[in-house]
């Protein structure tokens, strides 16, 4: 479950919610567990009805006083038991029992191969509810026909999730055995193991049961070797009412109607799986269509609800699909592992996706869209979340990696080449060029800080599932994903990929470890004669095993150039050591305004190279495309006469340099390497500049002088400036599409028509307002026919109502109600944040509270929109603090929500009185707490205390420029 399946940063955060719901659950269970073994041992096994997570029977637990180094107190899996074959038969029930309980009823028998003789079996169970057979849990036999040795007692471990049998006489060696058992569990609602999701049609309430096992949950649905190098094949067979469909893995084998307690039921059985690990293990009983197609070698179905599949949101999905498995196919010089791919969108509440071996599941909105109603991101989100899952289905799931340590090769892998997937189906976005954006400079922010870690974790650092989600984060994902590109950027791809092919051809079905890809890359850099400084584990090693990554810094007037160690805060104090003394093998490409050279490697601290000496009237520019993980700073000189070369003719400079000499000089200055105006003269050619990336770069960075200053004078100047260079961009997009009535070709070009829009307008062009009124007021006139393009919709909208007063505010509360598109709603409860009257925002905070007019798992959400309008911000922040005790209630337990809600509602706090307030409020509420918000408080009163440090060093240089440059 730990959000191994989330793959974006925004689902990322939801994966930390889940992942902090389980080490709830696991904490609370132990302690429900050891009540109700006190209350067995005494009464004789009542079974409780409020707990059915619970085990019920147990023996007595051998008498072994505290040795904690019981193999059964341990968190890995003894090796002397190999699973060969699981034959698993579920039955869920999609109506709640008498005691209004959700459950499932199973057994399943596990045939394994004894490596190593030993009298104890381990086995992974956790919350499983088991039928004694005898006196035991379990039963045994030996596969042979000989006699197993005698069972003579079994028990549940809770702490460490285990079944634990003990034997009279030990197992043989090279001997197969067969361990039965027969058990119930509950189908909770808890997105986790074999889980309950509901939806709802009509006005009837429809009920799917599911599964999400990554990472540790398979154990929650049957008991198992739960671990991913236990690797065994699988007979999945499905007991389900006979009006739903059952799918798992693989294909049905067979279906036959039976007669249950008076009701019709199928017995589902599927084929049986090559060999796999337990977390990709899948299967769905529900009421859902589908749209297919069995065109080519692999038949492939895309599914959701009834609704969602009759309104044909499953068309773009399958249209990609095909094109990615071929793409996919040729990239690893495999074919597709498996007979089917099936993929399926579950109901919105459920996050992410999970790339389950045949069987993908969807966040809904990450799987399906929408042409109507969706936009051009919602489409991008599609795309390479599929591209992701399906990237996996080899690398991951054909070859898994042996222990969750290496989880970033596995994450990180996929985070990259889902761009090269995705561009395979949509080849004109040119989306890989987005990686930049989206993986490396999001994660430069978490990893240029000391609390960072490396990519690589030693396997035993990882033991228990509450570490094994925290290796799910950012840094496996986004960091793993910037390094292999740059890794495959200095192979050259080909080379890349022959050493990935052979990797994939040698341990299918099989584990490895990280370095067993190094191994084979090194096969095909030595094949091919790459020339490079060192091994492929001596230069990745300095990228996986320390955190962070260098700035370099060259000077053209000596040539010199030298690296150190980014850190966003230059006080703060590194803290872990490393091996390499936080220097880097960097790999550098370059170009001169005359020449661009081979790639030089920077190997030591520093070096001079001749090449990066010009003279003064040209200019030096490093890492192009950003296909390095690092960031670069050069001398006065330099950056002068590539802001000269911006303002003059920017198109000489390739548009992912454009971005990155924004956002690295924005860096360097909060870093202090560089002066905070040159940061902003580096947004001066933006006037002239249309492209996508640089003014997403500019605005990504601009965002925080907009917090520090929009309420300040500071702020007139800074938008009077923001007016100037976005007005023609405006008219250039005005041009483009015909005065706003076509949608513009690219991927890219869509995008800069929204940030042109959603600029203009928030920034206050008039004309943007202007545009934005007249359209809003024809959809008023006719309401059931919404004029504004979908990609549009968020930025007018946002407009309108910050300008249209109560009227337009009711007006787009009333398309709120009777949205029954999720995007859709979403786009309009986020405009009614933006509204510039307090006794409006006022109301809506109230709305907030009142689970008639939001949603509660909107409340958090909304309430941070709300915060970030300048106008909102002091009535959220009053909010919050009158609101404490409830909200702390409702949403203080474990949501993550809880904590972005502090972080969003401080934001801008930058000033010595609100630093006294955030404290105040600290101790004010010691009382109630703050529950999983309590290192988000720390967080913002650190932040408060940088911000006003940052405001008093900058505030009046910044004044000056803007003053200056707005003219
Ligand atoms: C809602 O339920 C009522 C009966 O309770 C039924 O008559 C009606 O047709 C249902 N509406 C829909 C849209 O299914
Ligand atoms: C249930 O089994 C019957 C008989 O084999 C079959 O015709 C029917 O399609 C099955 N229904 C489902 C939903 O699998
Ligand atoms: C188990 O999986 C392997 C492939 O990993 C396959 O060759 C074998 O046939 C499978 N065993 C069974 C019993 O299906
Ligand atoms: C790190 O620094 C130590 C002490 O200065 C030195 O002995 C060691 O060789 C350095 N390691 C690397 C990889 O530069
Ligand atoms: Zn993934």
């Amino acid at each position: 479950m730990a959000a191994g399946f989330f793959i974006s940063k925004a689902v990322g955060i939801a994966g930390i919610v889940l992942a902090l719901g389980a080490v709830a659950t696991i904490i609370a269970l132990s302690v429900v567990y050891a009540q109700e073994k006190n209350k067995t041992s005494g009464s004789g096994g009542d079974t409780t009805t409020t707990t059915t997570t619970t085990a019920t029977i147990t023996s007595l637990a051998p008498n072994t006083t505290a040795a904690p180094n019981n193999p059964w107190n341990r968190w890995r899996l003894p090796t002397t038991l190999k699973p060969e074959l699981y034959e698993v038969t579920l039955q869920p029930f999609l109506k709640p029992d008498n005691n209004n309980m959700y459950i499932f009823k199973g057994n399943s028998s596990v045939t394994f191969l004894c490596e190593e003789a030993t009298d104890l079996i381990i086995i992974h169970s956790n919350k499983l509810n088991y039928t004694l057979q005898g006196n035991f849990h379990t039963s045994l036999q030996a596969v042979n026909g000989s006699n197993a040795p005698a069972i003579t007692q079994t028990w549940l471990e809770t702490t460490t999730q285990y079944l634990v049998v003990q034997l009279a006489a030990p197992l043989q060696k090279g001997q197969s055995y067969r361990l039965f058992s027969i058990f119930t569990g509950e189908l909770a609602d808890d997105l986790a193991g074999f889980y309950r999701s509901e939806y709802v049609e009509g006005n009837v309430t429809k009920v799917v049961a599911t599964t999400q096992m990554q990472a540790p949950d398979a154990r929650k649905a049957f008991p198992c070797f739960d671990e991913p190098a236990m690797k065994a094949n699988f007979t999945v067979t499905l007991i389900h009412p006979s009006d739903h469909k059952a799918i798992s893995n693989m294909p049905t084998e067979s279906t036959q109607q039976v007669q249950i307690g008076g009701e019709s039921w199928n017995v589902t059985k599927f084929l049986t799986t090559p060999k796999m690990s337990t977390y990709l293990l899948a299967f769905i009983v529900s009421q859902f269509d589908y749209v297919y197609n069995d065109s080519g070698k692999v038949l492939i179905r895309i599914w959701g609800r009834p609704e969602a599949i009759k309104e044909n949101q499953g068309a773009y999905a399958l249209q990609v699909t095909g094109p990615i498995l071929s793409f996919f196919e040729q990239h690893y010089n495999t074919p597709y592992p498996l007979p089917k791919s099936d993929q399926v969108g579950l109901p919105d509440f459920n996050a992410g996706a999970m790339e389950n071996w045949g069987l993908v599941t969807y966040r809904e909105n990450s799987l399906l869209f929408d042409d109507a109603y969706s936009s051009i991101s919602n489409k991008e989100r599609v795309v390479t979340v599929i591209a992701h899952e399906l990237a996996h289905q080899w690398f991951g799931n054909l070859v898994t990696l042996r222990w969750w340590n290496d989880l970033w090769l596995n994450e990180g892998f996929a985070s990259y080449v889902e761009y090269l997937g995705a561009d395979s189906a949509e080849p004109t976005w040119n989306i890989k060029d987005l990686m930049v954006l989206n993986e490396v400079y999001t994660v430069m922010a978490t990893d240029a800080l000391t609390t960072s870690h490396p990519l690589s974790f030693r396997e035993d650092e990882i033991n228990t599932p509450a570490q094994i989600s925290e290796v799910f984060d950012t840094i496996a994902y986004s960091k793993g994903a910037s390094v292999l590109r740059m890794l495959s950027d200095f192979l050259t791809e080909d080379v890349f990929k022959e050493g990935l092919q052979s990797y994939l051809h040698t341990y299918s079905y099989g584990n490895t470890v990280y370095t067993d890809l190094w191994e084979h890359l090194q096969q095909a850099v030595d094949k091919n004669n790459v020339l490079l400084p060192g091994n492929i584990s001596t230069i990745m090693d300095r990228w996986t095993l320390q955190m962070g990554f260098p700035v370099v810094t060259v000077n053209t007037l000596s040539g010199s150039i030298q690296q150190s160690h980014f850190l966003l805060d230059p006080t703060s104090k590194v803290e872990r050591p490393s091996e390499f003394n936080y220097t880097w093998i960097v790999p550098i490409t370059w170009m001169t305004s005359t020449t661009s050279g081979s790639r030089y490697w920077l190997v030591d601290v520093s070096d001079t190279n001749s090449s990066f000496k010009v003279d003064g009237s040209n200019w030096l520019l490093l890492n192009l495309n950003v296909s390095g993980y690092f960031r670069v700073n050069y001398n006065q000189e330099n950056w002068d006469q590539l802001l000269l070369q911006l303002s003059s003719d920017h198109l000489v400079i390739p548009v992912i340099n454009r971005a990155q000499i924004i956002d690295d000089a924005f860096n360097l200055a909060r870093a202090k390497y560089i002066d905070v105006t040159l940061a902003l003269n580096t947004t001066q050619f933006l006037g002239q500049e249309t492209a996508y990336m640089p003014w997403q770069a500019a605005l990504n960075n601009l965002q925080y002088f907009q917090l520090m200053f929009d309420r300040s004078e500071v702020f007139g100047v800074m938008k009077k400036y923001i007016q100037k260079q976005v007005k023609p961009l405006f008219e250039y997009y005005k041009n483009v599409t015909g005065n706003w009535t076509k949608i513009p070709d690219g991927l890219m070009d869509q995008y800069n028509e929204i940030i042109a829009i959603s600029t203009a307008c928030s920034y206050g062009v008039p004309e943007c307002q202007e545009l934005a009124t007249s359209l809003f007021k024809e959809w008023q006139n006719n309401s059931t026919n919404n004029p504004i393009t979908p990609n549009l919709r968020s930025a007018i909208y946002c407009s309108a109502v910050a300008t249209g007063g109560q009227e337009a505010w009711d007006f787009m509360w009333d398309r709120f109600r009777e949205a029954t598109i999720v995007s859709e709603a979403d786009k309009i409860r986020t405009a009614l944040a933006c509204s510039t009257e307090t006794w409006i925002l006022q109301r809506y905070l109230q709305y907030t509270i009142d689970p008639t007019k939001i949603r509660k798992q909107d409340a958090t959400s909304t309430i941070n929109s709300i915060a970030s309008n300048v106008v909102g911000q002091p009535l959220a922040w009053d909010f919050i603090r009158s609101n404490w005790k409830l909200l702390f209630g409702q949403y203080g337990g474990g949501s993550f929500s809880f904590s972005r809600l502090i972080l969003s509602v401080t934001q801008r706090f930058s000033t010595e009185f609100e630093l006294q307030q955030l404290e105040q409020f600290k101790a004010d509420n010691q009382d109630v707490g703050f529950g999983s918000g309590t290192r988000a408080l720390e967080q913002a009163l650190e932040r408060t205390r940088t911000n006003i440090n940052w405001v008093n060093e900058n505030k009046e240089s910044v004044l000056a420029w803007f003053t200056e440059n707005s003219r």
